[in-house]
Protein backbone atom coordinates (compact mmCIF):
# COMPACT_ATOMS: atom_id res chain seq x y z
CA UNK A 1 0.00 0.00 0.00
CA UNK A 2 1.19 3.90 -0.90
CA UNK A 3 2.11 5.79 2.39
CA UNK A 4 0.29 8.78 2.73
CA UNK A 5 1.86 12.18 1.16
CA UNK A 6 3.52 14.13 4.31
CA UNK A 7 2.51 17.10 2.66
CA UNK A 8 5.32 18.18 0.72
CA UNK A 9 6.87 16.78 -2.64
CA UNK A 10 10.22 16.91 -2.48
CA UNK A 11 9.31 14.78 0.78
CA UNK A 12 7.67 12.58 -0.92
CA UNK A 13 10.02 11.89 -3.55
CA UNK A 14 12.38 11.33 -1.54
CA UNK A 15 10.94 8.63 1.04
CA UNK A 16 9.16 6.48 -1.74
CA UNK A 17 5.80 7.82 -1.52
CA UNK A 18 3.72 8.55 -5.13
CA UNK A 19 4.11 12.46 -6.36
CA UNK A 20 1.42 14.15 -8.73
CA UNK A 21 4.70 15.55 -10.96
CA UNK A 22 8.46 15.79 -9.67
CA UNK A 23 9.48 18.33 -6.94
CA UNK A 24 11.94 20.84 -8.85
CA UNK A 25 14.66 22.92 -7.26
CA UNK A 26 17.69 24.73 -8.30
CA UNK A 27 21.65 24.61 -6.76
CA UNK A 28 22.41 28.33 -6.50
CA UNK A 29 18.90 29.24 -7.26
CA UNK A 30 19.60 32.06 -4.46
CA UNK A 31 22.05 34.20 -6.25
CA UNK A 32 23.70 36.82 -8.61
CA UNK A 33 21.36 36.46 -10.97
CA UNK A 34 18.53 37.52 -9.54
CA UNK A 35 18.32 41.60 -9.12
CA UNK A 36 16.99 41.32 -5.52
CA UNK A 37 20.09 39.45 -4.29
CA UNK A 38 21.94 41.72 -5.57
CA UNK A 39 20.53 44.35 -3.51
CA UNK A 40 20.39 42.80 -0.30
CA UNK A 41 23.91 41.64 -1.46
CA UNK A 42 24.65 45.33 -1.72
CA UNK A 43 23.26 46.71 1.30
CA UNK A 44 24.72 43.82 3.38
CA UNK A 45 28.39 44.24 1.45
CA UNK A 46 30.56 41.64 2.50
CA UNK A 47 29.13 37.43 1.17
CA UNK A 48 30.11 35.92 4.40
CA UNK A 49 28.50 38.53 6.95
CA UNK A 50 25.49 38.27 4.73
CA UNK A 51 25.66 34.39 5.72
CA UNK A 52 25.83 35.14 9.15
CA UNK A 53 23.32 38.19 9.09
CA UNK A 54 19.51 36.03 9.62
CA UNK A 55 17.39 39.02 8.13
CA UNK A 56 19.75 38.67 4.96
CA UNK A 57 19.82 35.40 4.62
CA UNK A 58 16.62 34.56 5.31
CA UNK A 59 15.43 37.13 3.04
CA UNK A 60 17.59 35.83 0.01
CA UNK A 61 16.49 32.53 0.88
CA UNK A 62 12.87 33.22 0.25
CA UNK A 63 13.02 35.15 -3.03
CA UNK A 64 13.57 32.42 -5.64
CA UNK A 65 10.43 31.19 -4.30
CA UNK A 66 8.49 34.10 -4.31
CA UNK A 67 9.20 34.59 -8.19
CA UNK A 68 9.20 30.86 -9.00
CA UNK A 69 7.38 28.62 -6.69
CA UNK A 70 10.26 25.48 -6.13
CA UNK A 71 9.16 22.51 -4.28
CA UNK A 72 11.96 23.47 -2.18
CA UNK A 73 13.72 26.53 -0.66
CA UNK A 74 17.83 25.90 -0.27
CA UNK A 75 19.08 27.64 3.14
CA UNK A 76 21.26 30.73 1.95
CA UNK A 77 24.41 29.75 3.56
CA UNK A 78 28.15 28.51 1.89
CA UNK A 79 29.90 25.26 3.13
CA UNK A 80 32.92 27.13 3.56
CA UNK A 81 31.04 28.37 7.39
CA UNK A 82 32.65 25.60 9.02
CA UNK A 83 36.10 26.08 8.46
CA UNK A 84 35.59 29.48 9.48
CA UNK A 85 33.47 28.17 12.45
CA UNK A 86 36.71 26.10 13.16
CA UNK A 87 38.44 28.91 13.43
CA UNK A 88 40.61 29.06 9.71
CA UNK A 89 40.65 32.79 8.60
CA UNK A 90 38.71 32.55 5.82
CA UNK A 91 37.71 35.74 3.13
CA UNK A 92 35.53 35.52 -0.10
CA UNK A 93 37.46 38.06 -2.49
CA UNK A 94 35.43 39.67 -5.32
CA UNK A 95 36.29 38.02 -8.81
CA UNK A 96 39.15 35.38 -6.83
CA UNK A 97 36.35 33.41 -4.54
CA UNK A 98 37.40 32.33 -1.42
CA UNK A 99 40.63 32.63 0.61
CA UNK A 100 41.66 30.75 3.49
CA UNK A 101 44.86 30.30 5.79
CA UNK A 102 46.03 27.08 4.20
CA UNK A 103 46.17 23.88 6.58
CA UNK A 104 48.61 21.62 6.06
CA UNK A 105 50.70 20.35 9.19
CA UNK A 106 49.38 18.12 12.32
CA UNK A 107 49.99 21.41 14.24
CA UNK A 108 47.82 23.86 12.57
CA UNK A 109 45.05 21.00 12.57
CA UNK A 110 45.65 21.27 16.63
CA UNK A 111 44.66 25.01 16.49
CA UNK A 112 41.33 24.18 15.11
CA UNK A 113 38.51 24.37 17.46
CA UNK A 114 35.70 22.13 17.00
CA UNK A 115 33.91 22.35 20.34
CA UNK A 116 32.97 25.90 19.91
CA UNK A 117 31.50 26.23 16.27
CA UNK A 118 27.81 26.58 17.84
CA UNK A 119 29.33 30.00 18.95
CA UNK A 120 30.00 31.38 15.16
CA UNK A 121 27.40 29.42 13.39
CA UNK A 122 24.20 30.27 15.89
CA UNK A 123 22.98 33.18 13.06
CA UNK A 124 22.83 30.44 10.79
CA UNK A 125 20.67 28.18 13.00
CA UNK A 126 18.20 31.05 13.76
CA UNK A 127 18.41 31.61 9.76
CA UNK A 128 16.45 28.19 9.73
CA UNK A 129 14.30 28.54 12.06
CA UNK A 130 12.76 32.16 10.10
CA UNK A 131 12.61 30.42 6.85
CA UNK A 132 11.12 27.47 7.81
CA UNK A 133 8.39 29.60 9.75
CA UNK A 134 8.13 31.78 6.19
CA UNK A 135 7.68 28.88 4.17
CA UNK A 136 4.49 28.04 2.26
CA UNK A 137 3.04 24.94 4.02
CA UNK A 138 4.16 22.38 0.80
CA UNK A 139 7.61 23.95 0.31
CA UNK A 140 10.55 21.65 1.67
CA UNK A 141 13.20 23.48 3.46
CA UNK A 142 16.57 21.91 2.41
CA UNK A 143 19.63 22.12 4.90
CA UNK A 144 23.31 21.72 3.88
CA UNK A 145 26.86 21.29 4.24
CA UNK A 146 30.35 20.56 2.03
CA UNK A 147 31.50 16.70 2.89
CA UNK A 148 34.61 16.37 3.98
CA UNK A 149 36.46 16.09 1.08
CA UNK A 150 35.06 18.85 -0.23
CA UNK A 151 35.43 21.37 2.75
CA UNK A 152 39.20 19.79 3.60
CA UNK A 153 40.09 20.07 -0.23
CA UNK A 154 39.76 24.06 0.40
CA UNK A 155 41.09 23.94 3.49
CA UNK A 156 44.15 22.29 2.83
CA UNK A 157 44.14 24.74 -0.75
CA UNK A 158 43.48 27.49 0.77
CA UNK A 159 41.15 28.52 -2.71
CA UNK A 160 39.57 26.76 -5.25
CA UNK A 161 41.93 24.87 -7.35
CA UNK A 162 41.00 22.58 -10.76
CA UNK A 163 43.32 19.53 -8.93
CA UNK A 164 43.75 19.76 -5.43
CA UNK A 165 47.13 19.04 -5.70
CA UNK A 166 48.29 19.53 -2.02
CA UNK A 167 45.22 17.89 -0.24
CA UNK A 168 45.22 14.98 -2.93
CA UNK A 169 49.66 14.43 -1.83
CA UNK A 170 48.79 14.87 1.95
CA UNK A 171 45.83 12.27 1.71
CA UNK A 172 48.47 9.81 -0.20
CA UNK A 173 51.25 10.32 1.54
CA UNK A 174 50.12 10.53 5.02
CA UNK A 175 47.04 9.02 4.88
CA UNK A 176 46.53 9.08 8.99
CA UNK A 177 47.54 12.37 9.54
CA UNK A 178 45.20 13.63 6.89
CA UNK A 179 42.20 11.43 8.46
CA UNK A 180 42.40 13.13 11.28
CA UNK A 181 40.73 16.40 9.44
CA UNK A 182 38.74 14.14 7.80
CA UNK A 183 37.11 13.31 11.51
CA UNK A 184 37.51 16.89 12.68
CA UNK A 185 34.97 17.25 9.27
CA UNK A 186 33.04 14.36 10.22
CA UNK A 187 31.77 15.10 13.78
CA UNK A 188 31.45 18.87 13.21
CA UNK A 189 29.38 18.80 9.61
CA UNK A 190 26.83 15.83 11.76
CA UNK A 191 26.24 18.66 14.59
CA UNK A 192 26.06 21.21 12.03
CA UNK A 193 23.31 19.23 10.04
CA UNK A 194 21.94 18.30 13.21
CA UNK A 195 21.49 21.84 14.47
CA UNK A 196 20.03 23.03 11.43
CA UNK A 197 17.26 19.95 11.13
CA UNK A 198 16.60 20.48 14.55
CA UNK A 199 16.09 24.66 13.82
CA UNK A 200 13.18 23.12 10.73
CA UNK A 201 15.76 21.60 8.01
CA UNK A 202 13.29 19.13 6.40
CA UNK A 203 15.62 17.49 4.01
CA UNK A 204 19.84 17.70 4.31
CA UNK A 205 21.86 18.15 1.64
CA UNK A 206 25.94 17.12 1.33
CA UNK A 207 27.63 19.03 -1.18
CA UNK A 208 30.94 17.31 -2.74
CA UNK A 209 31.34 19.33 -5.71
CA UNK A 210 35.11 18.05 -5.81
CA UNK A 211 35.02 13.67 -5.68
CA UNK A 212 35.40 13.57 -9.08
CA UNK A 213 39.30 14.55 -8.84
CA UNK A 214 39.63 11.03 -6.51
CA UNK A 215 40.77 7.99 -7.98
CA UNK A 216 38.42 4.70 -7.46
CA UNK A 217 40.89 3.21 -4.26
CA UNK A 218 41.24 7.44 -2.56
CA UNK A 219 37.10 7.87 -3.49
CA UNK A 220 35.84 5.03 -1.01
CA UNK A 221 38.04 6.39 1.96
CA UNK A 222 37.73 10.04 1.34
CA UNK A 223 34.36 10.39 -0.02
CA UNK A 224 32.03 7.66 0.66
CA UNK A 225 33.24 6.19 4.03
CA UNK A 226 33.14 10.00 5.79
CA UNK A 227 29.77 10.24 4.10
CA UNK A 228 28.21 7.24 5.30
CA UNK A 229 29.44 8.35 9.03
CA UNK A 230 27.42 11.51 8.90
CA UNK A 231 24.47 9.66 7.19
CA UNK A 232 24.38 7.20 9.72
CA UNK A 233 24.85 9.58 12.85
CA UNK A 234 22.29 11.66 11.42
CA UNK A 235 19.43 8.86 10.75
CA UNK A 236 20.43 7.18 14.37
CA UNK A 237 18.90 10.79 15.67
CA UNK A 238 16.69 11.99 13.14
CA UNK A 239 15.57 8.94 11.19
CA UNK A 240 12.46 10.69 9.10
CA UNK A 241 14.92 13.52 7.57
CA UNK A 242 16.15 12.69 4.27
CA UNK A 243 19.64 13.14 3.21
CA UNK A 244 20.75 13.73 -0.53
CA UNK A 245 24.57 13.00 -1.28
CA UNK A 246 25.66 15.19 -4.60
CA UNK A 247 29.33 13.55 -5.36
CA UNK A 248 29.99 15.60 -8.55
CA UNK A 249 32.03 13.84 -10.81
CA UNK A 250 32.04 10.58 -9.10
CA UNK A 251 30.31 9.22 -12.82
CA UNK A 252 30.96 4.89 -12.62
CA UNK A 253 31.22 5.40 -8.61
CA UNK A 254 27.75 6.37 -8.07
CA UNK A 255 25.92 3.18 -8.03
CA UNK A 256 28.24 1.89 -5.38
CA UNK A 257 28.38 5.34 -3.32
CA UNK A 258 24.40 5.34 -3.07
CA UNK A 259 24.57 2.00 -1.80
CA UNK A 260 27.43 2.38 0.76
CA UNK A 261 26.55 5.18 1.86
CA UNK A 262 22.95 5.00 2.82
CA UNK A 263 21.26 8.49 1.11
CA UNK A 264 17.70 9.10 0.18
CA UNK A 265 18.78 10.25 -2.85
CA UNK A 266 21.93 11.08 -4.65
CA UNK A 267 22.40 14.05 -7.34
CA UNK A 268 23.76 14.08 -10.83
CA UNK A 269 25.81 15.90 -12.23
CA UNK A 270 25.43 17.49 -15.66
CA UNK A 271 27.63 14.77 -17.19
CA UNK A 272 25.61 12.02 -16.52
CA UNK A 273 22.87 9.91 -19.10
CA UNK A 274 19.53 10.08 -17.66
CA UNK A 275 18.85 7.16 -18.40
CA UNK A 276 21.83 5.25 -17.46
CA UNK A 277 20.87 6.82 -13.85
CA UNK A 278 17.30 5.40 -14.00
CA UNK A 279 18.13 1.66 -14.90
CA UNK A 280 20.98 1.87 -12.50
CA UNK A 281 20.27 3.45 -9.55
CA UNK A 282 16.19 4.27 -9.48
CA UNK A 283 15.55 1.25 -8.14
CA UNK A 284 17.10 1.68 -4.83
CA UNK A 285 17.72 5.39 -4.67
CA UNK A 286 15.94 8.81 -5.53
CA UNK A 287 17.78 10.38 -8.28
CA UNK A 288 18.23 14.60 -8.73
CA UNK A 289 19.51 16.34 -11.62
CA UNK A 290 20.79 16.89 -13.73
CA UNK A 291 19.92 20.48 -16.50
CA UNK A 292 23.13 21.99 -17.97
CA UNK A 293 23.33 25.22 -15.96
CA UNK A 294 24.08 26.62 -19.38
CA UNK A 295 21.49 25.30 -20.89
CA UNK A 296 19.26 27.42 -18.42
CA UNK A 297 21.48 30.25 -19.65
CA UNK A 298 20.97 29.70 -23.50
CA UNK A 299 17.25 29.40 -22.98
CA UNK A 300 14.09 28.09 -25.52
CA UNK A 301 14.61 24.91 -26.93
CA UNK A 302 18.28 23.96 -25.93
CA UNK A 303 16.86 24.24 -22.42
CA UNK A 304 13.17 22.62 -23.20
CA UNK A 305 14.29 19.91 -25.30
CA UNK A 306 17.18 19.11 -22.73
CA UNK A 307 14.87 18.72 -19.88
CA UNK A 308 11.92 17.04 -21.28
CA UNK A 309 14.37 14.07 -22.12
CA UNK A 310 15.64 13.89 -18.94
CA UNK A 311 11.82 14.43 -17.40
CA UNK A 312 11.47 11.16 -20.05
CA UNK A 313 13.74 9.04 -18.37
CA UNK A 314 13.87 9.70 -15.00
CA UNK A 315 9.97 10.91 -13.81
CA UNK A 316 8.56 7.24 -13.62
CA UNK A 317 11.08 6.59 -10.77
CA UNK A 318 11.58 8.23 -7.17
CA UNK A 319 12.98 12.08 -9.01
CA UNK A 320 13.96 15.70 -8.22
CA UNK A 321 14.38 17.96 -11.12
CA UNK A 322 17.74 20.28 -10.62
CA UNK A 323 20.55 21.27 -12.76
CA UNK A 324 23.62 19.36 -12.89
CA UNK A 325 25.66 21.84 -10.79
CA UNK A 326 24.90 25.37 -9.79
CA UNK A 327 22.67 28.47 -11.53
CA UNK A 328 25.73 30.88 -13.05
CA UNK A 329 25.16 34.40 -12.61
CA UNK A 330 24.52 35.20 -16.00
CA UNK A 331 21.41 33.48 -16.47
CA UNK A 332 18.60 35.52 -17.22
CA UNK A 333 15.45 35.22 -14.86
CA UNK A 334 13.11 34.79 -17.40
CA UNK A 335 14.55 31.42 -18.50
CA UNK A 336 14.14 30.28 -14.89
CA UNK A 337 10.72 31.06 -15.04
CA UNK A 338 10.24 29.09 -18.03
CA UNK A 339 11.43 26.03 -17.16
CA UNK A 340 9.44 26.38 -13.52
CA UNK A 341 6.16 26.56 -15.83
CA UNK A 342 7.69 23.49 -17.50
CA UNK A 343 8.16 21.89 -14.66
CA UNK A 344 5.06 22.78 -12.98
CA UNK A 345 2.63 21.54 -16.02
CA UNK A 346 4.97 18.48 -16.45
CA UNK A 347 2.27 15.55 -16.80
CA UNK A 348 3.65 12.05 -16.75
O1 LIG B 1 22.19 26.95 -3.58
C1 LIG B 1 21.86 27.98 -2.93
O2 LIG B 1 21.16 28.89 -3.42
C2 LIG B 1 22.24 28.06 -1.46
C3 LIG B 1 23.45 28.71 -1.12
C4 LIG B 1 24.83 28.15 -1.49
C5 LIG B 1 25.94 28.98 -1.76
N1 LIG B 1 27.04 28.20 -1.89
C6 LIG B 1 25.89 30.45 -1.85
C7 LIG B 1 27.01 31.17 -2.49
C8 LIG B 1 25.28 26.82 -1.52
C9 LIG B 1 24.49 25.53 -1.36
C10 LIG B 1 26.69 26.87 -1.76
C11 LIG B 1 27.55 25.66 -1.81
C12 LIG B 1 28.97 25.82 -2.16
N2 LIG B 1 29.84 26.82 -1.85
C13 LIG B 1 29.72 24.82 -2.84
C14 LIG B 1 29.16 23.48 -3.30
C15 LIG B 1 28.37 23.57 -4.54
C16 LIG B 1 29.17 23.92 -5.76
O3 LIG B 1 28.94 25.02 -6.29
O4 LIG B 1 29.99 23.08 -6.18
C17 LIG B 1 31.03 25.28 -2.97
C18 LIG B 1 32.18 24.57 -3.66
C19 LIG B 1 31.11 26.55 -2.31
C20 LIG B 1 32.32 27.41 -2.12
C21 LIG B 1 32.15 28.75 -2.74
N3 LIG B 1 31.30 29.74 -2.29
C22 LIG B 1 32.84 29.24 -3.88
C23 LIG B 1 33.84 28.47 -4.68
C24 LIG B 1 32.36 30.55 -4.09
C25 LIG B 1 32.86 31.55 -5.10
C26 LIG B 1 32.42 31.23 -6.48
C27 LIG B 1 31.33 32.16 -6.90
O5 LIG B 1 30.30 31.66 -7.43
O6 LIG B 1 31.52 33.36 -6.77
C28 LIG B 1 31.37 30.82 -3.11
C29 LIG B 1 30.56 32.07 -2.97
C30 LIG B 1 29.07 31.92 -3.00
N4 LIG B 1 28.36 30.98 -2.30
C31 LIG B 1 28.16 32.77 -3.67
C32 LIG B 1 26.87 32.34 -3.35
C33 LIG B 1 25.54 32.93 -3.76
C34 LIG B 1 28.53 34.00 -4.50
C35 LIG B 1 28.82 35.10 -3.51
C36 LIG B 1 28.40 36.47 -3.92
O7 LIG B 1 27.24 36.86 -3.70
O8 LIG B 1 29.28 37.20 -4.41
Amino acid sequence: MNKASSGKRLIDALTDRPVDRPPFWFMRQAGRYLPEYRQVRAQVGDFLEMCYTPSAAAEVTLQPIRRYGMDAAILFADILLIPDALGQKLEYREGEGPVLQPIRTGEALAALKPDAIHERLAPVYETVERVAGALPEGTALIGFAGSPWTVASYMVEGHGSKEFQETRLWALRDPQGFAALIDILIETTTEYLGRQIEAGANAVQLFDSWSGVLSPDQFGRWCTDPTRAIVGRLKRRYPEIPVIGFPRGAGAKTPEYAAATGVDGVGLDTSMPPRWAASTLQASVAVQGNLDPLALVAGGRAMTDQARQILEALSLGPFIFNLGHGIVPQTPPEHVAALSELLRDWQN
